[in-house]
């Protein structure tokens, strides 16, 4: 049997602790391949509450393998509040900016924070595109979730419009408690594939300016190299420092990135090379990447000028988005899957911004957490690190944390 080259744990091993844990039904198999990130696990309900050594074992898997996906959950009983107790496991759920009417000017002067109101909500919206077709699934208003979508403003008297890929990152790596996870749940995926080269969308770049004009032609290739179909694309960033010469992984161990939460802030600085407390594993964590959005600080590499930073960090990049640690997600009605923001970069795909037919919707639920894994839950973050790391502190209703009533 072979053995993942960056885990501690032996693919066998793991699938004989997933058959006593979880029964003799269930199988691990490569997203792409044995050598590389990602695994396939089959034959895990989800809607059923984790004992703490199931919860201990798929930590360790996602430690063990950066991205895993549960394919086939039952659509007719799966509800996003299981993804959101599954989430608890992980790290403390985070109540999602775009939830709420008012987050920048709460966040700036203190303002009391609203939620949008009902008719502004992302899944009113998605439900008002198509609504004989597509209508969100149950628990999708929760704060933490983030609905990831083409569907509002769509319609089937809408014309179709167009958008690039974005900048290869992890989620939120400015606070002083990065993500440590992010997990989609898949409602919905686009089915059509009539663009002229035979996929969802045609190859649709960003605009001139988007990334740095001077990043390289490789870099600037391999950033661009998107998937088509609508799929997540990923790196690992684990596999990718793995490979660099030794004396080039001492060199990245004392480097120190200055981390913002915006443009101005002093900042404090943190390690370049991230060390999982659990396995010991080291990774590039971010920000790898100088090309950021726009009203996003740049990064700084600690001691080197702007442009020294960029340079150097383009040439990390470069090596992070080699072919060889890239996987493009393909997502199926039903999925869940989870990555690790620690040890992987990823990249939304061009895709179709606004519909016309339900055919080419796009419905995921994406729910990020941050903070140490939990066994058992609830969770026992204290007020105080709630208060300084979750904006606004926020807990999964007691209820989530149960099996949901139609699936007991
Ligand atoms: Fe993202």
């Amino acid at each position: 049997m072979t053995t993942h080259p960056l885990s501690p744990f032996r693919d066998d091993e793991l699938a004989s602790q997933c058959a006593e844990l979880f029964g003799s039904h269930v199988a691990i198999s490569p997203l792409s391949s044995i050598d590389r990130m990602g695994r396939r696990i089959t034959g895990i309900d989800l809607t059923q509450p984790l004992s703490a050594p199931q919860a201990r074992l798929l930590i360790a898997l996602l430690d063990a393998f950066n991205i895993i996906s549960f394919p086939r959950q039952d659509q007719h009983t799966f509800r996003v509040r299981d993804l959101e107790r599954l989430a608890n496991h992980y790290g403390a759920p985070i109540p999602h900016p775009k939830n709420y009417e008012n987050y920048a000017t709460y966040q700036r002067d203190g303002e009391p924070l609203r939620r949008l109101p009902v008719a502004k909500q992302t899944t009113t919206l998605c439900n008002n595109a198509f609504p004989d077709a597509i209508t969100c699934t149950e628990d999708a208003d929760s704060p933490a979730v983030y609905v990831v979508t083409n569907l509002p403003g769509s319609g089937r008297d809408k014309t179709e419009m167009l958008a690039s890929g974005l900048h290869w990152h992890t989620d939120i790596e400015f606070e002083p408690e990065p993500l440590s996870t992010s997990m989609f749940y898949v409602q919905g995926v686009p089915t059509t594939r009539d663009a002229e080269n035979g996929s969802w969308v045609p190859d649709v770049h960003p605009p001139e300016g988007f990334y740095h004009p001077e990043s390289g032609d490789e870099l600037t290739q391999r950033r661009l190299d998107l998937p088509l179909n609508g799929e997540t694309a990923y790196a690992d960033t684990a596999a990718a420092f793995a490979d660099l010469p030794t004396d080039q992984q001492v060199e990245l161990r004392q480097v120190m990135v200055r981390r913002r939460l915006r443009i101005g802030d002093p900042g404090w600085l943190i390690p370049l090379v991230y060390t999982n407390p659990r396995t010991g594993r080291l990774s590039l964590h971010s920000p790898v990447w100088a090309s950021r959005g726009k009203n996003i600080a740049p990064v700084e590499v600690d001691g080197l000028s702007d442009r020294a930073s960029r340079e150097f960090l383009d040439d990390l990049e470069r090596h992070v988005l080699d072919p060889k640690y890239r996987y493009d997600h393909a997502h199926t009605p039903g999925d869940v899957t989870i990555w690790s923001n620690f040890s992987t970069l990823h990249n939304a795909p061009p895709a179709k911004r606004i519909i016309n037919r339900p055919e080419d919707a796009r419905l995921m639920y994406r729910i990020s957490c941050k903070g140490e894994p939990a066994l058992t839950l609830p969770r026992d973050d204290t007020n105080d690190w709630m208060e300084s790391n979750i904006l606004p502190p926020y807990r999964s209703p007691s209820h989530y944390l149960r099996a949901s009533p139609a699936s007991a």
